[in-house]
């Protein structure tokens, strides 16, 4: 049996962590959504969220991995065995479902980065993304995305396939490594990376003129959107994606950390690294609009686009217009490609330790396994019909997979297990004594049970309710309903199947149960 693999170092743990929660969400996700609910009044909602659910929850993953010294599968196992399928279809729809439309758009970012060297997609990059790069079925009249179309398959896009093949073998090769001689090592190199290249593009954008037109428009605050639930949904869906949880990955991570690590400190430094890091990441890439807005003489309201257009769309638009574009361009694509990786990482990783945990198998084979099927997999997305397909999985595992992951947890963890066992093993690395160990333990943590028990379950159960809600009242953005049922909801009942099965399954040195 090999031995459980463990972080050098908490810095390197910490590295790991916050490059799998500061991915393409922090970067094209969160100034956009910001942006649509309220500007600088998303601001409140949003650190409710933070503080209600994202910290609680990660604290919880943490704790839950660190404590059992497991990955998710196990750790719920060891609470209740009824419970050991969620551990496991979180790690697998996470693997089978995210990852492998992940590193499709990560590949489409290797292919831009590429293509900012000659500024490629020309005048109108609307039509250079979607016709020329994708070839997906286009609406001439909407000059978007023919939804309707999703079955009208007509063969792999070689160019991304070639570029999903590189970002498969870059993570195989990272997480072939181990945990600290693969993992760890590439984080320390890359997060450092990451943080010079943001750095340089957001003081870059800053200096641009209009710049300060596309940041008023980011932060002024429309209070109004407060009392919209769908904001507050928003920000709660923001915050449980950004921060990787319901993905089994933070309950892996922890469980590699050394006895005598600090959970409740970890867990501060990560949430907050993450938030901080997007919301700065929104002065950048406000600016950037503020400047094309101004050089166009339009509204930032037109030039502003959600999600995938703003990466691959508006920026573009961007990059032609400013002097000295291209090296723009190439970085903001390459950082794009660093914050996907280290993620990407740590899905797989995520897995794998589930899979080691249970069966007896060597590390590196399953993970060329994994690698290979993942590769395979992601390939379903890298066809002409790709795009259309990823957005349809993507809104059913985000809304409806990581939400009823947390739930589940939350419920878990805070009714069956009692958050009891979990707060002792906090405390017990805090070194704190007398009055302030029982301030910490009376206030802090009861108040983060209280979170676990009441606020995370019904503010996640609201935001769950809610989407099913909108579901059923109109089909998700015009696809039509064999689309959404095969792949969004299949995908949902095919994952579950497996992690059903797979919780049946013997534990390793068992013959039966
Ligand atoms: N936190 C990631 C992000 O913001 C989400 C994610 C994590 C996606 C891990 C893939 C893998 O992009």
């Amino acid at each position: 049996m090999e031995e459980r693999s463990q972080w050098g170092t908490n810095i390197g743990f910490l590295f790991a962590a916050i490059g799998s929660a500061v991915g393409l969400g922090n970067i094209w996700r969160f100034p956009y959504v910001a942006y649509e609910n309220g500007g600088g009044a998303f601001l409140i909602p949003y650190v409710v969220a933070l503080f209600t659910a994202g910290i609680p929850i990660l604290m919880l993953e943490f704790a839950l991995g660190h404590h059992k010294v497991a990955s998710a599968p196990k750790a719920f196992h060891q609470i209740d065995s009824k419970w050991e399928w969620l551990g496991w279809w979180a790690v697998t729809f996470v693997l089978f479902g995210i990852s492998l439309y992940y590193i499709v758009i990560i590949g489409w970012c290797v292919n831009y980065m590429l293509f900012s060297l000659n500024l490629a997609w020309g005048d109108d990059p609307n039509a250079f993304f979607f016709t020329k790069f994708l070839k997906v079925p286009f609406d001439e009249a909407l000059q978007a995305p023919a939804n309707g179309q999703v079955w009208a398959m007509s063969g792999l896009r070689w160019t991304i396939a070639g570029a999903v093949a590189l970002v498969w073998l870059t993570n195989w090769a990272i997480v072939y490594g181990g945990v600290q001689r693969g993992i760890e090592r590439a984080a320390k190199v890359m997060m450092p990376l990451l943080f010079v290249i943001t750095l340089a593009i957001i003081v870059w954008a800053l200096f641009l003129p209009g710049a300060g037109k596309g940041v008023r428009h980011y932060v002024t605050p429309d209070f109004s959107k407060i009392t919209d639930l769908k904001v507050w949904i928003g920000a709660y869906g923001q915050i449980f994606f950004s921060l990787s949880l319901g993905f089994g990955i933070m309950i892996a991570y922890s469980s590699y950390l050394s006895r005598d690590a600090n959970i409740f400190r970890n867990s501060l430094i990560v949430g907050f690294s993450n938030s901080i890091y997007e919301v700065c990441a929104g002065f950048g890439v406000f600016s950037i609009l503020g400047y094309m807005a101004t050089q166009q003489d339009q509204e930032i309201s037109d030039v502003v686009s959600s999600g995938i257009g703003l990466a691959f769309v508006a920026y573009p638009k961007a990059i032609s217009l400013l002097p000295f574009g291209e090296l723009f361009g190439f970085l903001f694509f390459l950082l794009l490609i660093i914050a996907g990786i280290s993620s990407s990482i740590s899905i797989i990783e995520a897995f794998t330790s589930a899979i080691l945990d249970k069966f007896t198998l060597p590390r590196k084979k399953v993970i060329t396994a994994i690698c290979v099927l993942g590769f395979v997999g992601s390939l379903l997305f890298a066809t002409n019909v790709g795009l259309l397909w990823l957005d349809i999985v993507d809104h059913f595992l985000n809304q409806y997979g990581l939400i009823t992951v947390g739930i589940v947890e939350a419920f878990v963890v805070g009714w069956l297990y009692r958050t009891d066992k979990l707060k002792a093993h906090i405390v017990s690395n805090l070194g704190l004594s007398g009055t302030r160990h029982k301030i910490f333990d009376y206030v802090v943590l009861q108040l983060w049970m209280y979170c676990l028990r009441f606020v995370t379950p019904v503010a996640l159960g609201i935001a769950i309710v809610h989407s099913l809600i909108q579901e059923f009242a109109s089909p998700y953005e015009g696809y039509p309903v064999s689309g959404v049922i095969v792949l969004g909801v299949g995908w949902l009942l095919i994952t579950h199947i497996f992690a059903f099965g797979l919780s049946g399954l013997p534990w390793r040195g068992e013959t039966s149960r």
